[in-house]
């Protein structure tokens, strides 16, 4: 028996990397899986699902198009009678730095992420509520999840990436959005950011497979925890980000104040921000942009 039985997924750009593995997993725990990706990598998918006695299906579409998200949601619905998890996954990068990043490559990391995240969200939001709507009263809702996709790139602004950061800190707070919007109609709502050789990742030399022992980019170490949030033993966990990659999994806190000034009803002056420069910078060892990343990892 596997936690995810019975269940309907669609996990988007999921002909390779991570999110292949996701349908992989997903399947293995007894989950259907609809395999999108704008690649015939959809069809490979499906097939080496259904070789090792999974259930799958294909839909070819990129997620940046509005009208083929409505169909990759409604035709799962339309086929397989339910939708109960959405695993938004689908990626792509154009690095450059502020100063040389063409218009093209900001409006396709844009769409693909943060409109490909939002359209297949808005579609699978429609019939969860709708579907909320004719549950009677006091019988529970059925469990629904979303699995966002986000990048550390997003958390902590990854340099020549002002494209791909600025989506993938929008589907941070998109995910705490979606998750207050849809928790009450029994949708959780969460988002990791996975670390992992891929062919997104492949040419960075610390990715690379080593000859022997642990192998921690393996992409099939993030996998386990987009099942566990996409299933029943996760209830309740809602609007939460996770880093996860080869054995670590860390959870993020939201952003928090971190110190106040008060001017005493009054507009603050140019004078009296400096004269209070140490309190709102208390504790700090530099003024100049955080450091990448996190001291835990
Ligand atoms: N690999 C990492 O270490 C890493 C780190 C941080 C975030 N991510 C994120 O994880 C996700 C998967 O990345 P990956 O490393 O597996 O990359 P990948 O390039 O190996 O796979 C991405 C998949 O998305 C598909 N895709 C691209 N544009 C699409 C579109 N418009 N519609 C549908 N499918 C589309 C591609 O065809 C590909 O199959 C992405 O969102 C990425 O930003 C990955």
């Amino acid at each position: 028996m596997g936690s995810l039985d019975g269940k309907i997924a669609i996990v988007t750009g999921a002909g390779q990397g991570v999110g292949r593995c996701h349908a992989e997993y997903l399947a293995r725990e007894g989950a259907t899986v609809v395999v999108n990706d704008i690649t015939d990598s959809a069809d490979e998918a499906v097939a080496a699902i259904i070789a090792a006695g999974g259930k799958a299906s294909a839909h070819k579409g990129s997620v940046a198009d509005w009208s083929a998200c409505e169909a990759l949601v409604n035709g799962t619905i339309a086929t397989y009678g339910d939708l109960d998890i959405l695993v938004n996954n689908a990626g792509l990068v154009r690095d450059n730095m502020v100063f040389s990043m063409t218009e093209e490559q900001w409006d396709i990391v844009i769409d693909v992420h943060l409109k490909g995240h939002f359209a297949c969200s808005h579609f699978a939001a429609i019939h969860w509520r709708n579907a909320a709507k004719t549950v009677g009263e006091g019988v529970a809702l059925k469990s629904r999840k979303i699995v966002n996709t986000t990048s550390e790139s997003g958390l902590f602004g990854g340099t020549a990436q002002s494209n791909y950061a600025a989506a993938k800190g929008g589907i941070i707070t998109m995910t705490v959005v979606h998750a207050r919007e849809m928790g009450k109609y029994n949708v959780h709502v969460n988002c990791i950011a996975p670390r992992a050789r891929t062919p997104m990742t492949q040419a960075i030399p610390m990715f690379a497979k080593p000859e022997s022992g642990w192998d921690k980019y393996d992409p099939t170490h993030i996998s386990p925890m987009v099942a566990w949030l996409s299933s029943a033993d996760s209830d309740g966990v809602n609007g939460q980000v996770f880093i996860v990659t080869g054995e670590e999994i860390h959870r993020i806190q939201q952003h928090q104040v971190a110190t106040s000034v008060y001017a005493g009803k009054k507009q603050w002056t140019v004078a009296g921000i400096s004269a209070n420069k140490g309190v709102l910078f208390a504790g700090m060892d530099s003024l100049d942009v955080a450091p990448f990343g996190s001291p835990q990892m």
